[in-house]
């Protein structure tokens, strides 16, 4: 398996070499995308599980020898220049640092990681080594999210006062992965699916420095069998230990708040179900689903829907970011710092949940 490292002279500067530590399911969602950038070649791969290296071989090319079980063989054995993290949360934290201390830009998948604690610690490695470190989110790149990032950046929303924040499956609990076991992923929906609704909407907010936050969480179903018919049933229920259904609040340095619900699994309305977010501003709101703006002119209160949205691939944006971000040196939109501002945020929530939903402070 272990090929030898070869010399960086010898390769071409145009190509940027990238590699993998975890090739499960969200690693074909960054590899399709590399393979459609030119000059962005997929060379190695490391999993514990040989079909996934398989995978890597017959699906996107990667040479046999540049295969490993365990990932710090592939970054002794090969030259690369980029990995895309994509292991189960308790697996970012060493793999980005191990990648790093090796000279490699990072790509995690979200959350940035178990914790802040963790999450500070890959953040200081990234800007020691004034490497890129992006984490893998993909919904602030969405053209809704976009839509409502221009007005407020534009001033047209006034200074926004509150976020309503929803991330809601009636019945969505993984059946694949480790997604139900605390020890492994961390929580449950607040850190696998609430993070993707609260980093868009963040985003949009400028990136409020949060100061405190509450929650609270429950488990009634995920951790029962469950005979309802639905799109990922036989989820492992024996094992699962994580929430069902998180609610947080988060305070911020500029007295915006934002709320928000996170389920796995239970018996949301269709309004409520789905990735979505709501802003409340003092000139003005927006919601991103469906797309639309609210404000007052001319005397009249006006509801504004846009004619037109790009059909911008967040996929593909996501992986252009990470891209350009190492090759041009263009901005990472999707910084470390803004993956750990979210980790605190959870942090905090899951731990006013163990606390009876005391508010806990964030620093
Ligand atoms: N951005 C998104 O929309 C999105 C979607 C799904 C998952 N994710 C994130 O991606 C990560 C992985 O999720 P997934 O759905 O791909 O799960 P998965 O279980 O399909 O893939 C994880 C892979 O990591 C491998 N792995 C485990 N231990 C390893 C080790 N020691 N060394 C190397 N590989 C190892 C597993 O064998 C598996 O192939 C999670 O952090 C998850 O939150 C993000």
């Amino acid at each position: 398996m272990a090929a030898k490292k070869s010399s960086s002279k010898k390769r071409s500067k145009k190509t940027l070499r990238v590699g993998f530590i975890g090739c499960g399911a969200i690693s074909n969602a960054h590899a399709h995308q590399y393979k459609e950038i030119d000059g962005v070649e997929i060379v190695a791969g490391a999993d514990v599980v040989e079909a996934n290296l398989d995978k890597m071989h017959n699906e996107y090319g990667v040479e046999t020898d540049n295969l490993f079980k365990n990932w710090k063989d592939m970054l002794k054995n090969v030259d690369l220049d980029a990995i895309s993290i994509c292991t189960p949360n308790w697996l970012h934290y060493e793999p980005a640092i191990d990648a790093m201390n090796a000279g490699c830009h990072v790509m995690i998948e979200k959350p940035l990681a178990m914790n802040a604690i963790e999450g500070e610690k890959i953040r200081a490695l990234a800007r020691k080594k004034k490497l890129v470190c992006t984490i893998a989110f993909q919904h602030r790149f969405e053209p809704a999210t976009q839509m409502i990032k221009r007005a407020i950046d534009a001033g047209s929303l006034g200074d926004i006062m509150v976020a309503k924040v929803h991330a809601m499956r009636r019945r969505g609990i993984p059946n694949w992965g480790v997604f139900g076991q605390k020890k492994l992923q961390g929580g449950g929906p607040m850190i696998d699916i609430g993070v993707h609704a609260m980093e868009m909407t963040h985003y949009c907010m400028g990136c409020p420095k949060p100061i405190g936050a509450m929650g609270m969480t429950w488990t009634y179903m995920g951790n029962k069998k469950s005979n309802a018919v639905s799109m990922w049933p036989n989820w492992d229920y024996k094992t699962y230990d994580v929430e069902d259904l998180c609610v947080g609040h988060i305070r911020f340095e500029n007295g915006a708040v934002m709320q928000v619900d996170a389920m796995f699994a239970g018996h949301p309305s269709p309004e409520m179900e789905g990735m979505k977010f709501e802003v409340l501003g003092t000139k003005g709101g927006a919601t991103k689903q469906p797309p639309a703006l609210f404000y007052d002119k001319d005397g009249t209160m006006i509801n504004a829907t846009p004619h037109y949205l790009p059909k911008n691939d967040m996929w593909v944006t996501k992986m252009n970011n990470f891209v350009d971000a190492i090759r041009k040196g263009t901005e990472d939109k999707s910084p470390v710092e803004h993956g750990l501002m979210i980790q605190k945020m959870i942090d905090a929530i899951y731990e006013s949940a163990s606390k009876g939903g005391k508010e806990i402070a964030i620093k």
